[in-house]
């Protein structure tokens, strides 16, 4: 029984090993991936996979490029592979290469002998094709893919208004941005105390107006698809485009779309009161969920010491317990002058007895009394009558 015990032992010490080895040696998954098949297929050792690992390997070996955006060839005719890969402008380029050389092994091991595939990370997307790529929109519908948050909008006329709003002002950022990169993230104020972050990214090899057409289009499938839904990541070889409720970008590493500032209303909380060099995160939402935070945290650590202080009464006799508070809770807080329990100063003072009095002080009659009463020693004895 004991070697067949200790041999099961070692063979699932074997397995997590296995587990642990493999875990750390594969790339992780897709978001989404396309092994596409209209544009054929190549064979091992075809002049095709050589310009393949050709262009692939000039890719995650490049050290100039700078700007997340890679768009190399290799071979001629037939046998072109043309190559982009592009990384979300929120991430460091240590980040992006990394990605980019995880999205490398990843389709070359999931799409075997296609021409053309494309597969998408959350930081990085990489597609290859012996088709013309560059400077060309693909406006096929077949190669987008959306998820949708799952988590419904409860106003959504006023959601979908503030939500259009954001992507205008965004896609018109990001499609003016130039042959490098052209990207933009910002967020505005969205019902229910809410705040909409929104990131949207075309390849830069396409023009402006090509970029704004992706976005438009696949806003489009947005609200034909997941509409009334909180949040959505889609992405197609031309332009990725994410919104959340959520700050889901890094906002130290790019700079954010400020929302435009709209007429004060009634509902805008005021002016906090920060030092004028305090950025606010967010926007008048956040504050007002501040307020409400600060107000729910003071009731509840209210209650929890009232409760606290009904338990503790229930338990204890009446001297413990004001020897407790008096030595754990008064006394760090009060020195000069304090208002014991009535019954408790009667018994030390003998109901204010005459004899018991020492004087008279600023602050009323002073009393002496017993060495019972130990838990005054703090106060030299005396206890001030008010
Ligand atoms: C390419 O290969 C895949 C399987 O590897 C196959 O399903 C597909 O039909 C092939 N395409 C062409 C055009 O031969
Ligand atoms: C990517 O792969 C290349 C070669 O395959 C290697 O030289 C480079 O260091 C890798 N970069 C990262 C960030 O892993
Ligand atoms: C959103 O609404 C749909 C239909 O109105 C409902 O089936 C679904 O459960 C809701 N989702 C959430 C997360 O509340
Ligand atoms: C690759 O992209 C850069 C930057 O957008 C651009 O200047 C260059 O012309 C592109 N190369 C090709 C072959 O399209
Ligand atoms: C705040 O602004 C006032 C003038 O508007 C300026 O004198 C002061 O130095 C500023 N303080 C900080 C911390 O930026
Ligand atoms: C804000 O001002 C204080 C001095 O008033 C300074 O110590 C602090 O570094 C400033 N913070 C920023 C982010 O500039």
């Amino acid at each position: 029984m004991v070697a067949i015990g200790s041999s099961r032992l070692l063979f699932f010490l074997f397995c997590a090993l296995v587990h642990v080895v493999t875990f750390t040696i594969s790339q992780p998954d897709f978001f989404y991936h396309l092994c596409l098949s209209e544009n054929g297929n190549y064979t091992t050792n075809s002049p095709y996979q050589a310009n393949l690992n050709s262009v692939l390997s000039s890719i995650s070996s490049n050290s100039e490029i700078n700007y997340g955006f890679y768009n190399l060839s290799a071979g001629q005719g037939s046998d072109k592979v043309n190559a982009i890969a592009l990384c979300r402008k929120d991430i460091n380029l240590d980040v992006c290469r990394s990605c980019v050389n995880d999205s490398i092994s990843k389709l070359t091991q999931l799409c075997p002998y296609r021409k053309e595939s494309i597969g998408w990370y959350d930081n990085c997307m990489l597609r290859y094709s012996n088709r013309d790529i560059f400077h060309i929109m693909d406006a096929e519908t077949s190669h987008r893919y959306y998820l949708c948050n799952p988590n419904n909008v409860s106003s959504l006329d006023q959601f979908n208004q503030v939500l259009e709003n954001l992507l205008d002002g965004l896609r018109s950022k990001a499609a003016s941005g130039g042959s490098l990169v052209k990207f933009a993230v910002g967020y505005a104020s969205a019902p229910d105390f809410k705040t909409l972050y929104a990131l949207v990214q075309c390849t830069p090899d396409l023009s402006e107006l090509e970029c704004n057409d992706c976005l438009v289009s696949v806003t489009g499938g947005f609200f034909k698809r997941c509409d009334g839904k909180e949040g959505v990541r889609v992405v197609s070889p031309s332009c990725i485009l994410r919104f959340e409720t959520f700050r889901f970008y890094d906002p130290a590493i790019v700079d954010e779309l400020e929302p435009p500032s709209s007429p004060p209303s009634l509902l805008s909380p005021p002016p906090p009161l920060l030092s004028n060099n305090t950025t606010i995160e967010g926007n008048g939402g956040n504050i007002s969920r501040t307020v409400i935070i600060v107000i729910v945290v003071t009731a509840a650590v209210l209650m929890i010491l009232t409760i606290s202080i009904c338990i503790f009464f229930r338990k204890r006799n009446l001297k413990e317990k004001i020897i407790e508070i008096i030595h754990h809770c008064l006394a760090p807080f009060v020195k000069e002058s304090l208002q014991f329990d009535i019954g408790t100063i009667r018994a030390a003072t003998e109901n204010f007895s005459e004899a018991k009095k020492l004087g008279q002080g600023g602050f009323g009659a002073v009393y002496k009394v017993p060495k019972s009463f130990d838990f005054l020693e703090g106060w030299q004895n005396l206890v001030t009558k008010l």
